[in-house]
């Protein structure tokens, strides 16, 4: 019998377990899209969370039973890592960026990115943000599309050894799903 997945806040004691769950996503899942050693400098160098979303009670962790499945999050702090695409400042303001999503190979390609990116979009949308970006991992593209997101600016992390890291800025205004009395 499949065992109940839950999702709830992540919490700063949790950091251990969740950058080796990233780590293996990363790996597993980045393999067709990246070369082994570009996901290891990746993971090493750059790194798959920024610890600021646990401090900030951002980041959500979906459990099956005692095994954590998938985790990802959002900030509203401009980002110490990417560069931003320059936007006015009232935009800037209204966009919060999704960040550090990923699943376990053993659960990919079961709908639970896309139920977490839910849980995320929500949470944004209830801090009162209306639109979220990321940047999306070339494995990860066609997940966003699908989730309506649009293609911007492709950027590349510098890695060691003169290696890149390839990814692609997206964007999705959001919409509250919640019913209001006119
Ligand atoms: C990208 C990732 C989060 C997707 O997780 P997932 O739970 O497998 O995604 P879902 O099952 O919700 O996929 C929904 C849809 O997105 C698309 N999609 C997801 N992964 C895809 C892939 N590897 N190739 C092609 N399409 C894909 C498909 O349309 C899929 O629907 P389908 O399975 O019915 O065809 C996961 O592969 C992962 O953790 N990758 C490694 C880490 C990473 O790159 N994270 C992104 C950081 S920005």
């Amino acid at each position: 019998m499949s065992k109940e997945i839950f999702v709830r806040f992540a919490e700063p004691s949790e950091r251990a377990r969740l950058k080796a769950m990233q780590a293996f996503s990363m790996r597993s899942l980045g393999a067709p899209f990246y070369e082994a050693e570009v996901l290891d400098a990746f993971v090493a160098d750059v790194g798959t969370m920024d610890d600021l979303l646990l401090a900030d009670g951002t980041y959500l962790v979906a459990y099956s039973g005692a095994e954590v499945i998938a985790c990802g999050g959002w900030t509203s702090r401009r980002s110490v890592r990417e560069a931003r695409v320059v936007r006015g400042a009232a935009q800037v303001a209204r966009t919060a960026t999704v960040c550090s999503v990923y699943v376990h190979p053993s659960f990919a390609r079961r709908g639970i990115a896309t139920a977490l990116m839910s849980a995320i979009e929500n949470e944004i949308l209830s801090a009162g943000f209306d639109t979220a970006s990321l940047t999306a991992t070339l494995s990860s593209i066609p997940l966003y599309r699908r989730l309506g997101y649009r293609s911007g600016e492709a950027v590349a992390v510098e890695l060691r050894k003169g290696m890149s890291f390839v990814a692609m800025k997206m964007e999705k205004r959001l919409r509250s799903t919640a019913l209001r009395a006119a």
